[in-house]
């Protein structure tokens, strides 16, 4: 990782800082510094208080079980997220109060109250018992950002069966992966969803990942673009509409134990097999109605924008679970953010008077390259508060997101977390945290976060290492589907009883903490967890690939591109017309988030001499730096001619 911290030591010259306003401390709701050390005496207290704060249909009586590497939170506790999210909310004059706000990417839209939420989640609840869907059953969803997603997730919390959510960008072969693994008998789909002016043919894909031996013997189908009319299977295939149709206005939440299974959503790992991370029900609530509400700042009359997809965790947290459990109003928009033009955010933050907004660096930097005019033909006025996830903000970006979007009155909350940690670990609160550009800050009270080195000594202020987390919390992933081996190996072999995130972190002198990235075979494309191992698989499928090494370099837009070394079986031609056939074939096999941007062909790959690929000599070539130590390579040779190819092409 050591080239990871030398690439940000220019972050860390980063000195400007931001205190709340007078303005914002004056209405925040959290302000008092001492809650940072009321959690730290006594994190199960802090936890619990939260937890009191949710609908339960039986009371906890233990706060914690904690048998490293398993947690149970609130043990013995009955409850049901859907009617957290939802019927506790009718007996108020939330009741009437908008849920969910929705655009579609060609203009269209709907607004759901909780009471309207609240019957379309019955209804399609009733529809999928009546297909057999039982508690604990698993529930592929693969659909674009239209209602019926949130109410198919809700409607599967309401029955106790839990939701697999896969992202509509992902392809026929990485839809069949996941669904093999989960063993779900019912998959819910759309013909298709908008993206950018055109439709993305999701019941295709759905279709593709099917054919064959497949666990699935039903899909609902949401028409959305009215494209698949003709695909649809008899005896297997329903429409949405149909389904709920008839169904009764009422469904009976299922009392869930605090333990039992809400979701699972799968991530990429280290290895090409993305992991089903696994999160249950009173802790995963508790965790992302605390967060939301504290970094947030959440107030009753915010309309709070999370842009993030819904097949990612971030949607999953802070569009639907941690705002609904708040008794917020959430907005949902479908498209792409430069269709018809590039200021469409701007144009529904102006449109519905957005409060919050919650959006990813990536994005951040394409507004800037886009120019400041586009905001500023909007009035923006009604925001308040500004969020970024997903990956490090270079300063740069903070302080345009803050000046160009926030006009210089909204707290930017860098939020830190991932889809294991299930809601935000390190983030500052507004009302309280001097905010440094470039920092997620400090840990979220009841979070004991700390910084590593390889012996396992904390490193304390001015050192870098290995983030860690090293006491539970509620919304903590619990296991990795079907594979507790893999979850022990990949998050609590490094240090004893001690979460290791595979982020590489800085503290500096006031303690804050600094995010490097990952330190091992993940990149963040974008926001996107992708796996080098599983793009290398990818290609090495290809008849035409011998071999295939896969790294990040750093893209000034989506903060890493992949780039790929690929070795050629004998007698074939390396030509651009094979890049582009390997690059749509990366996009085919698992999605177009994966496509390599660069594919370098090599006569070998770097390797020590126990023949491991040595990525760290592939990102120096790749970032044209000048090369680290070499002494174990095999083959120095196949470094220099690599780096003199590369060199050739640019
Ligand atoms: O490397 C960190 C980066 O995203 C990874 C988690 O990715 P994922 O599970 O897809 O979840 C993304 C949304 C929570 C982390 O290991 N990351 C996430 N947020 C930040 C970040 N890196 C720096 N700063 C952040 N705010």
């Amino acid at each position: 990782m050591a080239e990871n911290i030398g690439s940000i030591e220019a972050l860390l010259q980063e000195d400007r800082t931001f205190p709340p306003s007078e303005e914002f401390k004056k209405q925040a709701n959290i302000k008092d510094p001492s809650v940072y050390e009321e959690a730290r005496k006594d994190p199960e207290a802090f936890w619990e208080r939260f937890a009191g704060e949710l609908d339960w249909f039986k009371k906890w009586d233990t706060v914690l079980e904690w048998n490293p590497p398993f947690a149970k939170w609130f043990v013995g506790g009955q409850l049901n997220v859907s009617y957290n999210c939802i019927d506790r909310h009718l007996k108020s004059a939330r009741k009437n109060k908008a849920a969910i706000i929705w655009e579609g990417e060609p203009g269209d839209w709907a607004v759901y109250t909780y009471r309207d939420l609240y019957r379309e989640v019955c209804k399609f609840a009733n529809g999928l018992k009546s297909l057999g869907v039982k508690k604990g059953d698993r529930v592929t969803i693969y659909l674009p950002m239209v209602p019926e997603l949130p109410i198919a997730m809700l409607a599967c919390a309401r029955i106790g069966a839990v939701h697999s959510v896969i992202f509509g960008g992902f392809s026929a072969d990485s839809i069949r992966d996941r669904i093999e693994d989960s063993q779900s008998k019912l998959m819910i789909t759309a013909d298709g969803g908008y993206r950018r002016g055109s439709v993305v043919p999701l019941k295709q894909n759905a279709d593709e990942s099917i054919t064959g031996d497949t666990p699935v013997e039903q899909v609902v189908v949401v028409r959305r673009t009215g494209t698949a009319d003709a695909q649809m299977v008899d005896g297997r295939d329903i429409w949405w509409h149909e389904l709920v149709s008839d169904q009764p206005l009422n469904c009976d939440p299922e009392p869930m134990d605090s333990e039992d299974m809400l979701y699972m959503l799968y991530t990429s790992g280290t290895t090409g097999k993305p992991k089903g991370i696994v999160h249950t029900t009173g802790g995963y609530l508790t965790g992302t109605y605390a967060t939301t509400k504290w970094i947030f700042d959440l107030k009753e009359d915010d309309v709070y924008w999370c842009t993030a997809d819904i097949g990612w965790v971030t949607g999953h947290s802070y569009i639907v679970y941690g705002p609904l459990a708040n008794g917020a109003t959430t907005v949902m928009y479908e498209g792409s953010p430069d269709y018809p033009g590039r200021d469409r955010f701007w144009s529904i933050v102006e449109k519905y008077a957005c409060t919050i907004l919650y959006t990813a660096p990536t994005a951040i930097r394409t507004f800037m390259r886009w120019g400041e005019d586009l905001p500023e033909s909007h009035d923006m006025s009604s925001l308040r508060l500004l969020g970024s996830v997903g990956e490090p903000i270079n300063p740069e970006a903070w302080v345009w997101y803050w000046k160009n979007i926030g006009g210089g009155r909204c707290p930017v909350v860098d939020t830190w977390w991932q889809t294991e940690t299930g809601s935000i670990l390190i983030a500052p609160l507004p009302g309280i945290t001097t905010l440094k550009p470039g920092s997620a800050t400090q840990a979220f009270p009841g979070i004991d976060a700390e910084i590593l080195d390889e012996a396992g000594n904390s490193v304390g202020p001015g050192g870098g290492g290995y983030l860690v987390i090293k006491k539970p919390w509620p919304s903590m992933l619990r296991n990795i589907y079907g594979d507790p081996e893999r979850f022990q190996e990949q998050y609590w072999s490094k240090y004893e009883n001690t979460y290791f995130t595979g982020d590489g972190a800085k503290l500096d002198e006031d303690s804050y903490f600094w995010l490097l990235g990952r330190v091992d075979d993940v990149i963040n494309v974008a926001a996107h967890r992708v796996s080098t191992m599983e793009v290398e698989s990818a290609l090495v499928d290809n008849p035409k690939v011998a071999e295939a090494a896969c790294i990040g370099r750093s893209d000034e837009i989506k903060g890493q591109a992949i780039v790929a070394f690929v070795t050629v079986k004998e007698n074939i031609n390396t030509s651009d017309a094979l890049i582009t056939e390997l690059k749509q074939h990366v996009a085919t096999k698992i999605g177009p988030i994966c496509r390599p941007d660069d594919i370098h062909f090599a006569a070998e790959l770097p390797k020590t001499r126990s023949g491991k690929i040595m990525r760290r000599l592939l990102r120096d070539v790749a970032e044209g730096r000048a090369l680290g130590d070499t002494t174990t390579l095999a083959d120095p040779a196949v470094v220099e001619s690599l780096k003199e190819q590369y060199g050739d092409e640019d």
